[in-house]
């Protein structure tokens, strides 16, 4: 029977009264070093991304920084730029010409330097087997490769030529591709014959050809060798090209296509609070203003860092803080394929020690991961290239902040814990480190020219309430691809189109601090990754068996959430752990691993209003061994009771 205390996690966060200040050392050689920076931005919020926005190479300047027509933004309108030439042939001038852009490891061990010049060469050729292939500007590019080179160079291929790209995480299952090709309607898939994954080959090939089987809209695969034999792919020589075949014969030039400011650059799927995901779009001006000046500010970027994002490319932080964010600063990115314990579980510390990471960003269930395997690992290695530390992706218990702080920065690296999501583009809110103190578990504040407010259901400031940002700016999402509707019914209706509303649960200290306390709709967090709740019952009452069923993200100690269902058996059919595990693999065959049910539970009622609306959060209340909340408004209270003296003799 659970008996520890669920909600630990965040009351830990609201007693939380430890502060420290940014080390002077940090301070003195900070980015980011005079304080007035936030009022200034605050006083004129359009003046301050306008001078950011100023940094980077626009070949038409814009008229007007922005246009806000609520719910929809432009910035920088009438304003042209190319993202690949800002992130690449915008460093070739000088020294930086033969820096590192990116230094990759392959999970196997194998490495890969790519100077800027060789990454725009790569990049420009590509763009080329792009066009001989049929894409042009506007066409979209569906991503499904794992953490390769290529897939910065892909997504910056389309940059070049004005393609849009929709990267699809690795781990998704072949229904979720295909529903995310369909949706964005590419033509084209790039793919690979495999990639690495704690040893194991993962069969992406497979997947995509199971995927495109349904997508009448692709004409051709971009297939990249990144395993060999041992990947067994197969290959369709009417539908699939080699990448390094083409790549062969491509020309070595290409001119950046200029773009609009507003001209659409990326789609990227996210789990809303209903079943289907959303292509939250991304456009070219605002979004790489953003990423810039965040990187630069937030990770206090220097010619001589070695920046190392340990997301993947397939989720927002890839695309902001792998690819745009740190390559428009014209850094050294370091990309590595697998797993964190592989083949020890001091994989990451050995590649800090190998490469002379400066600056490491990685998420708060990698950190509880790290606890629980021990200090042991990271001390047997030499991490005193690392000078600033980052998190993302769901919120920090103050006991892994202090952990990250000592084991990890030999606390001497201040800690940036960012707050942000898909939809945002970039972050919001997060300490600038030369400047702000942190507060273990706190994002902070927000970044400059960022507004943000904590509000109670009525829209006025409290306390403790929802978080909601009261100015547009610029990297925020512009709509949900083929649904401007939902776009508007899920950030701005919820207050009258004057707050965006951000769906997560967030509390303000006497200091104006954050404290971000998880979501408040339907979505789980499960290890830094979204899941929607909707998108998992589906998955489940597709299954033969299953007659109905509710998710609810139940509080893990490692993984933040865990998936926990319960579920309902049609007539005559018997429950059994051969069915449960069946059902499991169900769940991953329709979304992918990241959404299997960590527990599954037969019931033979679920409880239900007298509407027929099923109660999560009373099975929230079974799930973590509480006592039952108010449960007046069922239709039977006597199944929830039921149901927790089952759980409980389980
Ligand atoms: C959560 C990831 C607390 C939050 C960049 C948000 C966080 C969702 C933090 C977005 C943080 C992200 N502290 N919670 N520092 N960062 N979140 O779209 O609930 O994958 O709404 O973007 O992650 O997840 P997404």
């Amino acid at each position: 029977m659970p008996t520890e205390d669920p909600q630990s996690a965040i009351r830990a966060l609201l007693e939380e009264k430890r502060v420290f200040p940014p080390p002077k050392a940090f301070t003195d050689q900070a980015n980011a070093r005079d304080g007035a920076i936030y009022a200034e931005a605050a006083k004129d919020p359009e003046a301050f991304w306008a001078r950011m926005a100023g940094e980077l190479k626009w070949t038409k300047p814009w008229t007007k920084v922005l246009d806000w027509n609520p719910p929809h933004a432009q910035w920088f309108v009438g304003g042209q730029l190319n993202v690949s030439e800002n992130c690449l042939d915008r460093h070739l001038a000088g020294w930086r010409r033969n820096k590192a852009a990116i230094i990759w490891e392959g999970e196997p061990g194998d490495e890969r330097v790519l100077t800027y010049a060789d990454l725009h060469r790569e990049v420009s050729k590509f763009s080329n087997v792009l066009k001989g292939l049929g894409i042009g500007k506007g066409d979209r590019v569906n991503i499904y490769l794992p953490m390769i080179p290529e897939a910065a160079v892909a997504m910056l291929a389309c940059t070049r030529i004005g393609a849009v790209h929709s990267v699809v995480f690795g781990g998704f299952s072949a229904e979720s591709l295909r529903e995310r090709i369909n949706d964005a309607g590419a033509k084209l898939l790039i793919t690979a014959d495999g990639g690495w994954r704690r040893g194991k080959i993962l069969p992406l090939k497979a997947v995509a050809d199971e995927a495109v089987k349904d997508c009448p809209t692709i004409t051709k695969t971009v297939v990249v060798r990144r395993v060999g034999e041992a990947a067994g792919a197969s290959f369709d020589p009417a539908r699939d090209v080699w990448y390094h075949e083409e790549m062969a014969k491509a020309a070595l030039t290409c001119p950046p296509e200029p773009m609009d400011a507003e001209d659409m650059l990326y789609v990227l799927y996210t789990s809303g609070s209903t079943g289907k995901p959303k292509g939250i779009v991304h456009t070219t001006g605002g979004y790489l203003t953003h990423v810039y000046a965040t990187t630069k500010l937030i990770f206090d970027l220097k010619e001589e860092d070695v920046f190392w994002c340990t997301a993947d490319v397939g989720w927002v932080t890839g695309h902001s803080y792998i690819v745009y964010g740190p390559l428009a600063n014209g850094a050294t990115v370091l990309m590595y394929e697998g797993s964190p314990d592989f083949p020890d579980k001091d994989r990451f510390w050995r590649i800090v020690e190998k490469y002379r990471v400066t600056i490491f960003y990685t998420a708060p269930t990698a950190i509880r991961t790290f606890m629980r395997w021990g200090e042991s690992y990271p001390a047997g290695r030499d991490l005193s290239s690392l000078r600033l530390l980052g998190t993302v992706g769901e919120p920090i218990n103050p006991e892994a902040w202090m952990w990250y702080q000592e084991h990890i920065g030999r606390k001497k690296c201040p800690i940036v814990d960012t707050w942000w999501q898909t939809e945002t583009g970039g972050i919001l809110i997060a300490p600038l480190p030369g400047l702000t103190a942190t507060k273990p578990g706190s994002a902070t504040l927000a970044f400059p020219g960022i507004s943000a407010e904590v509000v109670n259901d009525a829209g006025d400031p409290a306390a403790a309430g929802y978080l909601v940002l009261t100015k547009p700016w610029p990297g925020m999402l512009r709509t949900i691809l083929n649904d401007d509707k939902r776009y508007q019914q899920t950030y701005w209706d919820r207050y009258r189109g004057v707050f965006y509303f951000t769906g997560d649960g967030a509390k303000r200290d006497e200091d104006g601090f954050f404290w971000l306390l998880g979501r408040v709709d339907d979505v789980m967090n499960v290890s830094g990754h979204r899941i929607s709740t909707m998108e998992v019952e589906s998955a489940l009452v597709d299954h033969p068996a299953v007659a109905e069923a509710a998710v609810i993200g139940r509080a893990d100690e490692m993984k933040g959430q865990a998936v926990s269902a319960f579920v309902t058996l049609k007539a005559h059919i018997q429950p059994s752990d051969e069915l449960l595990k069946e059902i499991k693999a169900h769940v991953v065959k329709k979304i992918g691993a990241l959404a299997r049910p960590e527990d599954i539970f037969f019931t033979s009622e679920l409880p239900k209003t007298r509407s027929g609306k099923i109660m999560r959060r009373l099975l929230r209340d079974v799930a973590e061994g509480r006592v039952l909340g108010d449960t007046t408004t069922l239709a039977d209270p006597g199944v929830v009771a039921q149901l927790k003296r089952q759980y409980e003799e389980k």
